[in-house]
């Protein structure tokens, strides 16, 4: 195969670009909001920081497969929310999910089959090592879940191919939570499916609840999460996956590619999250699903009350937006890509595309991530005092207040 072919045809993931945009733009001196990139706003626990502070001196290389204390550790923890017997043995530690979910991918002759919309990079991933992808479309009637009849309907014309299904739940790019995990465990079981599954925003599902496929399918199914999001620890670059038994072959492979490419994850982020996992984060977390979702029903009354069709958000801190409605097509905005351009031009209001997650470009969808507030402070504030979420926006997530507020006049203006 033509790696070096499959590579040239990528352009950098989207989100990154619109990030390095937005920099530019701030740089000129104009105000950006930054409903492009997501992070997560929030601090990494104290108690995570200083336990790094503590591990500066660690400087050995360690087990490729992780710290083995923060394998049992990793372990336990997926035990008990995803409901299976996993030991030591059964995790790998890595620099970020992404770079799991990929070597994952490289290591598994297969097809890949993806719900439209899906994240990023995904596609991408299987574009470098010319895996063939399927998209299976999901559309807002359903709260962009993947409907288990068609993915029923596109395994029946794969009978002798491998296939493998990431499923990302709470999902990015539309902040929904799958609500048909049983129905899709019973599609992946008849087709023998093997499962990705990416939990890295289960912890901010809004209702507390950790829901998983493992739940109804653990024995074909791969659990991807690290701290990224849920910890805010997205710079530290520390991910995981959990296997079954079952798939002891692939975490297998997946550690001979890992021996011969990224070594081990930094020795005193591995020390310092085994702090992450046996320490009790519960009113962090809380806190953090309380804002989010405060947010998140903020953005989808303020824009529904101007015509933008969009989903309530669920969990984590995303939104698909529907524009179709509140802007005519014109040749200066044909698509989604010119819609996401121009609205960044116009007021500094930056988001993604939806064709950047696999959806139709002339659907004039986008996603909105709505993280631009300062963590800390909110999280603070909510602990202090009971606000209304009027004040409480107004107060902890200005930028926020201010770019939806010019979105709207945006789109009346139209
Ligand atoms: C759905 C999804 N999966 C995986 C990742 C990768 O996260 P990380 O590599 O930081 O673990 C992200 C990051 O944005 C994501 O949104």
């Amino acid at each position: 195969m033509d790696l070096q072919h499959n590579i040239l045809g990528l352009k950098t993931s989207a989100t990154l670009a619109i990030n390095e945009l937005s920099q530019k733009l701030i740089k000129e001196g104009k105000e950006v909001f930054k409903f492009g990139l997501g992070q997560s706003p929030f601090p990494v626990p104290d108690i995570i920081v200083k336990e790094l502070q503590k591990n500066a001196h660690q400087k050995d290389y360690l087990n490729v497969s992780g710290l083995i204390e923060l394998r049992e550790e990793v372990a336990n923890y997926h035990s008990n929310k995803n409901q299976y017997k996993y030991n030591a043995e059964s995790v790998i530690i890595g620099p970020g999910s992404k770079e799991l979910i990929f070597q994952t991918q490289l290591v598994l002759n297969c097809d890949l089959l993806l719900p439209s919309p899906s994240w990023v990079s995904y596609e991408p991933q299987a574009q470098i090592i010319n895996k063939k992808v399927h998209w299976i479309k999901a559309t807002a009637e359903t709260n962009w879940h993947l409907d288990p009849e068609e993915l029923d309907k596109t395994c029946a014309n794969l009978n002798s191919v491998n296939k493998l299904l990431i499923l990302n739940s709470p999902n990015n790019p539309s902040g929904t939570t799958h609500g048909n995990l049983k129905e899709l465990a019973n599609v992946a079981k008849k087709h023998n499916i093997i499962i990705i599954a990416d939990e890295i925003y289960a912890e901010l599902d809004f209702t507390g609840e950790y829901k998983s496929i493992t739940h109804h399918y653990p024995e074909k199914t791969i659990v991807s999460n690290g701290l990224s999001k849920w910890c805010g620890a997205g710079g530290w670059r520390i991910g995981t996956l959990v296997f079954p038994d079952e798939l002891s072959y692939i975490r297998d492979s997946v550690r001979t590619v890992a021996s011969e490419t990224f070594t081990a994850v930094s020795a005193p982020i591995q020390y310092a999250a085994i702090k992450a996992y046996s320490e009790d984060h519960s009113e962090y977390l809380e806190n953090s699903r309380l804002i989010l979702k405060m947010i998140g029903d903020y953005i989808y009354k303020e824009l529904s009350s101007v015509g933008v069709i969009c989903q309530k958000p669920q969990g984590g801190f995303y939104m698909i937006c529907d524009f179709s409605n509140v802007v005519n097509k014109t040749h200066e905005i044909n698509n989604d890509k010119t819609l996401c351009q121009k609205i960044l031009n116009d007021i500094g209001f930056a988001m993604l595309p939806g064709s950047d997650f696999g959806m139709e470009e002339d659907k004039l969808l986008s996603r909105i991530a709505f993280v631009d507030f300062d963590g800390s402070k909110a999280l603070k504030m909510i602990s202090k005092e009971k606000l209304s979420s009027d004040n409480f926006l107004d107060l902890t997530c200005p930028k926020i207040a201010k770019g939806i507020s010019l979105l709207k006049d945006w789109i009346i203006s139209k």
